[in-house]
């Protein structure tokens, strides 16, 4: 669906699926580069990177490896609390392996920074980070990610794999929601 048909919730529509497509191939073509002649494993985190490795992934011009892990922060609401839970691990054995996290957005930082040490610890031979959305004032803990497709403003965002309460997750762009919505 698009921003359109469901605008009584939303306040603004942050990018469009054009703006979203151009920059994951320009992200593309600079992961195509840094990692010419290695072999590549993409992780994506469920459910919110869905979209994104699904895109980015059918965008690069070469082979890749794909897995997913499923963790789960503790807490409800709009706020990451900083303590994860592993709901789902990966199936592939990362040692030695070049490993390229693929996230939706960086918030607070808390969940990829946990995520990395954690992946970090199973013996790969790399750990980046590619998220599509980074919220700069959000930061509690600082994120070393080396691809990043856009910075917005600290504002709570739906679409492109972004939920709230599992809702709005096939938005085809990156919305604001209307503080009614979960007020
Ligand atoms: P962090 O630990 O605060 O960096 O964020 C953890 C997770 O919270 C992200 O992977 C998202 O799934 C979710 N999240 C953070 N900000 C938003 C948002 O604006 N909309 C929807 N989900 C978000």
């Amino acid at each position: 669906m698009e921003s359109a048909d469901v605008a009584n919730d939303l306040t603004e529509v942050l990018l469009t699926e054009q703006q979203i497509r151009d920059r994951i191939a320009a992200m593309c073509r600079e992961i195509e580069r840094d990692y010419e002649g290695r072999d590549l494993l993409l992780i994506g985190v469920l459910k919110g990177a869905v979209m994104v490795m699904a895109d980015l992934a059918r965008e690069l011009k070469r082979d890749v490896e794909m897995d997913w892990m499923a963790v789960s922060s503790y807490g409800a609401g709009t706020q990451s609390s900083g303590v994860v839970r592993i709901v789902k691990d990966l199936d592939t054995d990362l040692a030695g392996r070049h490993v390229l996290i693929v996230e939706d957005i960086v918030d607070s930082g808390l969940t990829l920074s946990w995520l990395r040490s954690n992946l970090q610890s199973r013996g790969p031979a790399s750990v980046e980070i590619c998220a599509l959305l980074r919220k700069p004032e959000a930061a509690k803990i600082e994120i070393d990610a080396r691809y990043v497709g856009f910075e917005i403003p600290n504002a709570f965002v739906v679409g492109y794999g972004l939920d709230y309460a599992e809702r709005y997750r096939n938005l085809r762009d990156v919305s604001v929601l209307a503080p009614h919505v979960y007020a």
